[in-house]
């Protein structure tokens, strides 16, 4: 089974995804990392970015080097939606994000899962938040200037949501859930509800 959880920055994506992973034994792909490693990669001065060997799990490596935290700095971040709005890393990444899914049970996370990486993930959940929230969240998980965040995180959504290939939007069978005011646990048993509904 395949559980697709899509929505801009900052709208609890990543934790609800570890969460609902863990509470339903699957395997969690956090997409944007390796969207963040193509950029780390390329900012390095890599001839090839999207050739770079990646590997997720626990810890996040670039070709066999711990990144985990190196892919989070602001550089990188948005370096990655740049290099996320081109076609032959898109292509080269999704490549990978279906041959990973392809071999069991996985809650992945993005922009595009829905949409274009698996439009038959037996669930797709868009996560939302109101802009503030999701810059509120940001600024304490990462520390900064939250006026600062929200107007970095205005510049992202605008690239992500506009760019020609492969826009962030729902998904048309998207089970849209905003966030805004709800804990991590109450988000996580809502797909977990969701997920066990539909595999009756
Ligand atoms: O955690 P956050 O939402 O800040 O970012 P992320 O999920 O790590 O993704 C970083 C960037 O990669 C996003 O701004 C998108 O431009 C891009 N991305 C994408 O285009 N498609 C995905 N499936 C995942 C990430």
């Amino acid at each position: 089974m395949l559980i697709a959880i899509d929505g801009p920055a900052g709208a609890g994506k990543s934790t609800v995804a570890r969460a609902v992973a863990d509470a339903l034994g699957f395997t969690y792909l956090d997409s944007g990392a390796m969207y963040r490693c193509v950029a780390l990669a390329e900012l390095r001065g890599a001839a090839d970015p999207a050739a770079c060997a990646i590997g997720l799990g626990g810890r996040v490596t670039l070709d066999g080097e711990d990144v985990t935290e190196a892919i989070r700095t602001p550089e990188v971040t948005a370096r990655a939606s740049e290099v996320a709005a081109r076609p032959e890393v898109r292509e080269a990444l999704v490549d990978k994000q279906r041959e990973l899914i392809a071999t069991g049970d996985y809650v992945a996370e993005g922009r595009d899962i829905g949409t274009v990486v698996a439009p038959g993930a037996e669930l797709k959940v868009f996560l939302t938040a109101s802009p503030q929230e999701r810059a509120r969240r940001r600024a304490a998980e990462l520390g900064g200037d939250v006026e600062q965040v929200l107007a970095d995180q205005a510049q992202r959504d605008e690239r992500d949501a506009t760019r020609a290939h492969s826009p962030l939007r729902a998904a048309g069978d998207a089970v849209e859930v905003d966030t805004t005011g709800l804990s991590v646990q109450q988000v996580a048993d809502q797909i977990v509800q969701l997920a066990k509904a539909g595999a009756r």
